[in-house]
């Protein structure tokens, strides 16, 4: 198994300052994106999803990605992630450069730094919440049970840990599946439409999770959702078009996940 040393790699000149509540700090630098494009196929029937993205991210932040369906909203997550690699372009996160690893290494560093939740959970039905947890944490090679009971009680489900899949609401489903990212304990979160199948009331909570994981831990977050509403509790919202960023705002005051409604 290839593993990425935590720390190695460190890319010179990925701190940036960073001015949060009128106090410049330095801070890292969790994402750092360079003129990166993403084109699927050749030729006449070729689709650029991503053109042109620059953005630099500062580690703690709470990013939210709008725009209309097709817009390459996930697709940019997905190379933030590692799950593609860019057609051109500079990408490194975390220190690391993404477009100078092979393909197992862009494994590696996906299964060991970032965490990822989306719109439909993807649990296994028969396993259990807490073995849905542990299934991840043995893949890491790390203290399974111990880590996984943790990781679930510090999204609300301690209580809940045996129960399968289809005896849990979907918000307690979503929940699981949040515990399953943050077993890797990742510095990086990404999250695609992780409210898109939940009621009003539901997706709140989820956000208020989010939102603890990224104040209280000062995780990243970045999170891709249709609903404009949502962009209200970020510290900046990031629009696209066409695959294009056409608008980069930071929000002055955030607004709390329980004032967000929709
Ligand atoms: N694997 C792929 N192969 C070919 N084209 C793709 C692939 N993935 C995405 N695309 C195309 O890239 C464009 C952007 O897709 P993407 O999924 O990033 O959009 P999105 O903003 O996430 O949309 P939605 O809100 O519907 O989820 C679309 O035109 C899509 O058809
Ligand atoms: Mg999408």
């Amino acid at each position: 198994m290839i593993s990425i040393e935590r720390g190695s790699h460190i890319k010179a000149g990925t701190r940036t300052d960073h001015v949060r509540a009128g106090t410049r700090t330095e801070v890292l630098t969790e994402v750092y994106l360079q003129d990166v494009s993403k084109t699927y196929g050749e030729g006449r029937t070729s689709v650029t999803a991503v053109r042109s993205a620059s953005l630099q991210i500062p580690r703690g932040q709470f990013l939210v990605i709008l725009g209309p369906s097709g817009s390459g909203k996930t697709t940019l997550l997905n190379l933030i992630g590692g799950i593609e690699p860019p057609s051109s372009g500079t990408l490194a996160v975390a220190g690391l450069d993404i477009t100078a690893l092979g393909t197992q290494q862009r494994t590696a560093f996906r299964r060991d730094y970032v965490g990822f939740v989306f719109q439909f959970f993807n649990l296994i039905p028969t396993l259990t919440a807490l073995e849905n947890v542990q299934l991840i944490a043995e893949l890491l090679d790390c203290n399974g049970e111990a880590l996984s009971e943790k990781s679930l009680k510090s999204v609300g489900l301690g209580e809940r840990m045996n129960h399968f899949p289809r005896a849990l609401s979907g918000g307690e489903q979503q929940r699981v599946a949040i515990a399953r990212a943050l077993v890797k304990q990742p510095s990086l979160l990404l999250a695609d439409e992780p409210t898109g199948s939940l009621d009003l009331d539901t997706g709140r909570q989820i956000l208020a999770l989010l939102h603890q994981l990224n104040r209280r831990d000062n995780r990243t977050v970045i999170l891709v959702t249709h609903n404009s509403a949502i962009a209200n509790m970020a510290d900046r919202v990031i629009r696209m078009r066409s695959g294009e960023i056409i608008e980069d705002t930071e929000v002055e005051k955030p607004l709390a996940p329980e004032e967000v409604t929709w």
